[in-house]
């Protein structure tokens, strides 16, 4: 093979300058043909801006790109198609009016191979691609009321179908649950032997060894050290590089709660939706943690606790009053309950609005003064101790939302719950897309909050998670809980516990 064909994607120097931020600085990769390439950094180093630009949703401001040997300019994103690069970005890209072969179809109708006329086609074309990774839909359904995980799923389908000789993947498996994780690595690996190359991006670093050949480490826009073979690093050495100092996993000790009151309390509620009745108890400080698999019911139990889905049966206490929550606005003003969504880009911020109004809209009560005017000074005094203490990266607290890295809008989110002083705090995954040294960061303001007398119920798929901050979890399975586990803080008897009591 002459050197001009091995390698099938060149990144040379690429810069990118946003007003007032350099997101890119001089990085440089090559890939090789039927190569999985993983691109890791913490949030904000730059991997979605690289992969915006591979893509040709925008250009580099400095450098060149070369596919297959040539060099090419990817002005846009049908660019891009033609040269066969397919992706799947890290937020969703999907047309809600389309239904499922539409959607899958997208590129052929929008480049006009296939001008909808030929339906039948469609569907077939759906059929298959949906089948390779596993999803069991109907292609003329619409879209509209499927679940985060399984439009992400469909975008997967979608790049998977469309015959690239790259395939970007940026935090693929970030909303889906563990199967169809699986069967989507499965999936890559398959790829990989057919000769697609593969840029995966990542959070969880057991994806990137267990798919990865070679590995390019990104650190404020800037490449660190020369592309490595996933062979020569271990997960340490990999965290190291990233965050650019040895990095130590807190660990949290088991508390002694049994004396502590209860401070929320369900019994046997259910709903319509969830007509299975559930009980619990929270006591004052704890961590419990909600294990299940992505679909297993837990944000829709959460839901009828905070007052968004009406409870039919059962009652619901706080501090052993029991009370009926009619909305979210009365769980948080009256019961000071507080939800962090999983679905932040829907539920969680006004994107267009910039960080310190977002955080203001929710502070309101502390940055009104007594004549009713909103003091900006106190909002953004709020807003600056937030950045800081949830290192949340952005030039400054005046930037729109929607130009942040998806990690850190997620950091935007957990600062708006906190600015409530809730008592009770309702945490939906609040780590996913989350980098490992801020994951870090996140776990122990969690136990800080509960060493203050927060309750905290963590709602979270990974068992890592659970096992190193709950003090005691629940295990969800089917819309039903299956299991209740004192936390012994060792994840392997933990592990099977968990499963165990899932399986039952
Ligand atoms: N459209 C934009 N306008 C202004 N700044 C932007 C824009 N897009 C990205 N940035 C900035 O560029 C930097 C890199 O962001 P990018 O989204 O590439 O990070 P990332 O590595 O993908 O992070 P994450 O792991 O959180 O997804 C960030 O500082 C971000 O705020
Ligand atoms: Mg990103």
């Amino acid at each position: 093979m002459s050197k001009k064909e091995e390698y099938i994607l060149e990144l040379e120097n690429i810069t990118k300058i946003f007003p007032g931020v350099k997101a890119l600085d001089d990085v440089s990769f090559k890939i090789k043909k039927g190569e999985v390439h993983a691109l890791v950094g913490e949030n904000g180093a730059g991997k979605s801006t690289l992969i915006n630009i591979i893509s040709g949703v925008f250009g580099p401001t400095q450098g060149s790109i070369k596919v297959d040997g040539k060099e090419e300019k990817i002005t846009n994103p049908s660019k891009a198609f033609e040269l066969g690069i397919g992706v799947v970005h890290q937020e969703r890209n999907l047309i809600d009016t389309f239904d499922i072969a539409e959607n899958i179809c997208f590129m052929d109708i929008s480049t006009g191979k296939n001008k909808m006329k030929d339906k039948k086609a469609m569907n077939q074309k759906a059929e298959r691609a949906m089948e390779r990774v596993g999803l069991d839909l109907k292609p003329w359904q619409g879209i509209e009321e499927l679940t985060s995980g399984k439009k992400q799923m469909l975008e997967i389908a979608r790049a998977m179908c469309m015959d690239s000789k790259v395939l970007l993947l940026d935090e693929p498996t970030a909303s889906i649950s563990l199967t169809e994780a699986d069967m989507l690595l499965k999936t890559v690996k398959q790829l990989k032997e057919e000769g697609v190359s593969i840029i995966y991006i990542s959070h969880k670093l057991e994806e990137i060894f267990e798919i990865a050949d070679s590995i390019t480490v990104i650190r404020d826009g800037k490449n660190i050290g020369e592309t490595l073979s996933a062979s020569s690093l271990n997960k340490d050495k990999l965290i190291e590089l990233m965050v650019g100092r040895k990095f130590v996993t807190e660990t949290y000790n088991n508390r002694d709660l049994s004396k502590e009151p209860v401070i929320l309390e369900a019994k046997d509620i259910s709903s319509k939706k969830n007509p299975i009745p559930k009980s619990f108890q929270l006591k004052k400080g704890e961590i419990l943690g909600w294990y299940g698999l992505v679909g297993a019911g837990r944000t829709e139990y959460a839901r009828e606790i905070i007052g968004i889905d009406p409870i039919t049966n059962g009652s619901l206490l706080i501090k052993g009053s029991e009370v009926s929550i009619k909305s979210y606005e009365e769980a948080f003003q009256r019961y000071k309950l507080c939800y962090i969504s999983e679905n932040r880009k829907e539920e969680g911020l006004f994107l267009q609005h910039n960080i310190t109004d977002n955080v203001g809209i929710i502070a309101l009560d502390q940055i009104c003064t007594k004549g009713g005017f909103i003091s900006y000074r106190k909002q953004n005094e709020i807003t600056e101790s937030y950045k800081e203490s949830l290192s949340i990266k952005a030039k400054d607290i005046f930037v729109e939302t929607a130009s942040l890295s998806g990690g850190n809008q997620q950091k935007i989110c957990i600062a708006k719950g906190l600015c409530v002083n809730p008592e009770i705090m309702i945490i939906d995954e609040p780590t996913v897309g989350i980098d490992v040294n801020t994951k870090g960061e996140i776990h122990k303001l969690i136990y800080e909050l509960s060493v203050q007398g927060i309750s905290v119920i963590v709602i979270s798929s990974d068992m890592g998670e659970l096992v190193g901050i709950a003090d005691r979890i629940i295990v969800f399975r089917d819309n039903e809980i299956k299991g209740e586990l004192e936390n012994s803080k060792d994840y392997e008897s933990m592990s099977t516990k968990v499963m165990g009591s899932i399986l039952l």
